[in-house]
C-alpha cells in the first residue's frame, strides 16, 4: 500500500493513501458536493475485532455532521478488513434502514505502492471499454495488452473481469516490485485506474510533487447507480495478494 508522506491525518481531509472508501458516491457520481462522498472523511466506530479482522461501522443519524445532508437516507455501512496470511480482504456492506429505496455509487480506492509507475502495468483490461475522465468521460476502448503509466491516466473501466494484476518490474533498483493480484466480487462491476502524473501532483497539497512515480490506484468500483431496497443489504469486496 502507498500512503503519501504529505498525507493529512488529522481528519480535516481524506488520507492520501491506503484504501479510501468512496460512499455514497464515486467521484461526482452522486448527490454529495464532496468528491467521493463523505465516508472517507468520517469517523467510523470499531465494532468488532478478531485476530485477523476488524469491523468498522458508519451509521447515519446520531451526531453525524451536516456532510450527509445531501444523502438523507437512514443507512449503515460496515467495512470489514481481514488480513489472513498472504491476503488482504476488504468487504463493504451497505444496509438501507430507510422506508424508501436509495441509490449509491462506490469505490474502494486502493493506492498500490510501486517502485516506478513507468515500470508498472495493469493487466486484465485489454479491449474493455472505459470512460476517459481526462476527455469528458468519453467512452473508449484500447487494445493494448496492459495499461501503462507514461502520462496522466484517469479511466473508469466498465464491466471488468474479476481478477486484475499490477505487475511492477522495478526490482531490484527500487527495492520495490512484484505482482499484486486484485480479485473483486461481481457486485463491484467496474475498476478505476488512476495516476495523477506531473501537473496534477503539483496541485495536490497532500502529495509530494514526485510521488506519482511511487503509486498507482486500481479502484474496484460500482460507478453506475445501484438501487438498494428498504431493509436490503448490498455487499462488495476485494481480495489483494502480492508476490515478489
Ligand atoms: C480517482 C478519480 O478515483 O480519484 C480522479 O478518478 C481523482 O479523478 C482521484 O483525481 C483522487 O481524488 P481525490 O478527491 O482523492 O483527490
Amino acid at each position: 500500500m502507498f500512503t503519501s508522506s504529505a498525507a493529512v491525518t488529522d481528519g480535516t481531509k481524506a488520507i492520501r493513501g491506503g484504501i479510501p472508501v468512496c460512499f455514497p458516491q464515486f467521484s461526482d457520481l452522486g448527490p454529495c458536493a464532496a468528491s467521493h462522498g463523505f465516508a472517507r472523511t468520517s469517523t467510523w466506530d470499531v465494532t468488532s475485532t478478531t485476530s485477523t479482522t476488524a469491523t468498522f461501522t458508519l451509521r447515519s443519524g446520531g451526531d453525524r455532521d451536516a456532510r450527509d445532508e445531501a444523502f438523507p437516507h437512514a443507512h449503515v455501512v460496515e467495512y470489514v478488513v481481514c488480513v489472513d496470511g498472504e491476503t488482504l480482504t476488504t468487504t463493504m456492506r451497505v444496509t438501507n434502514e430507510d422506508v424508501d429505496a436509495f441509490e449509491f455509487t462506490t469505490a474502494l480506492h486502493t493506492y498500490f505502492r510501486v517502485g516506478d509507475c513507468e515500470r508498472a502495468r495493469v493487466e486484465g483490461l485489454k479491449s474493455t471499454s472505459y470512460l476517459d475522465s481526462l476527455d469528458g468521460r468519453r467512452e473508449k476502448t484500447d487494445d493494448a495488452d496492459a495499461v501503462e503509466f507514461h502520462e496522466e491516466v484517469d479511466r473508469i473501466y466498465l464491466d471488468t473481469p474479476a481478477v486484475l494484476k499490477i505487475r511492477d518490474a522495478s526490482m531490484p533498483e527500487s527495492g520495490y516490485g512484484g505482482t499484486f493480484t486484485i480479485e473483486k466480487s461481481a457486485t463491484l462491476t467496474d475498476a478505476v485506474v488512476w495516476n495523477p502524473w506531473v501537473e496534477k501532483s503539483k496541485k495536490m497539497g497532500d502529495f509530494r510533487d514526485d510521488e506519482y512515480r511511487e503509486m498507482v490506484c486500481v479502484e474496484v468500483a460500482g460507478t453506475r447507480k445501484m438501487s438498494l431496497a428498504p431493509g436490503a443489504t448490498w455487499e462488495g469486496s476485494q481480495t489483494i495478494s502480492f508476490a515478489v
